[in-house]
């Protein structure tokens, strides 16, 4: 059962004097990534196969996931009426294609496919916990409010499938490590966002490059980000990992990953 429906968005109250343009660029890349979630239901009921608890979870996951995206486009559409999302999704499904025949998790493992789950879930609560304080426009506060408590609530779906599956394959700490920092580095190294934001926004670019269009997306995305955002998704991450935030360990390493964002987006601005 979902939360919420495209009905409960207040639509009226939509201001156009306070829509900010360079967030309505990764809005717009937002709504594709997201409504792109039906074949992500499809290659996880793939590699859990013979878990139908799971695959009915990742089935009603999926449809909260493709509202996101539905919701996010209807936006980007009143504070942008030419913004063609159908074309534009059209393009990022034929070019980005998900490993959707494989049976087996790209990540190695189950437990590591569920530890990478609870990453982007972590990611995009926190994301769009940052874009709905760093918005004026009410519409879109209240979308980003809403589609925040989702992340969370699928977070929190796949940690409690994660336990059951830790159980039973036992990853080890550098197993565990490896998932989570090649869920992280993927987000700077595959093509999924830089080319969502690229079909999205076609007036920006010629042609398609990952790493402009990459840099392009990010630099936009991490300036809504505050330590705050920072601090409380790497604390979930460690959760995932195994590591006490609040301990000695935990409160050094989430230190270093606000520098390392503090950091990198500030090398962003400059460039
Ligand atoms: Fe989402
Ligand atoms: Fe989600």
């Amino acid at each position: 059962m979902k939360h919420w429906t495209l009905d409960d968005i207040p639509w009226d109250r939509f201001d156009r004097a306070k829509v900010d343009s360079e967030m309505l660029k990764v809005v717009k890349a937002a709504a594709m990534v997201e409504r792109n979630g039906g074949d992500y239901a499809t290659y996880l009921c793939n590699v859990f196969h013979d878990d139908p608890e799971f695959q009915a979870a990742a089935r009603a996951w999926a449809e909260e996931e493709v509202q996101h995206g539905l919701a996010l486009a209807r936006w980007a559409t009143l504070a942008d009426p030419e913004f063609d999302f159908e074309g534009g999704f059209r393009r990022f499904t034929e070019g980005f294609r998900l490993p959707l025949e494989a049976s087996r998790s790209v990540r190695g493992s189950r437990a590591g496919e569920l530890i990478a789950r609870c990453i982007v879930e972590i990611g995009t609560s926190s994301y769009y916990g940052s874009l709905g304080e760093g918005t004026a426009e009410p519409v879109l506060k209240e979308i980003c409010r809403n589609i925040a408590a989702d992340e969370l609530r699928h977070y929190k779906l796949f940690y409690s499938h994660l336990r059951r599956y830790r159980a039973q394959e036992r990853p080890g700490f550098w197993t565990r490590a490896r998932v989570i920092w090649g869920r992280v580095a993927e987000l700077h190294g595959d093509d999924e966002l830089p080319y969502a934001f690229y079909c999205a926004n076609p007036g920006e670019f010629s042609s398609y490059d990952r790493r402009s269009s990459g840099r392009a997306y990010a630099r936009r995305a991490y300036r809504y980000y505050q330590p705050r955002h920072i601090e409380r998704a790497a604390a979930m991450m460690l959760k995932a990992l195994g590591i006490r935030p609040n301990g000695r360990l935990g409160t050094i390493l989430v230190r270093v990953a606000v520098g390392l964002l503090k950091g990198r987006s500030r090398l962003l601005a400059r460039a």
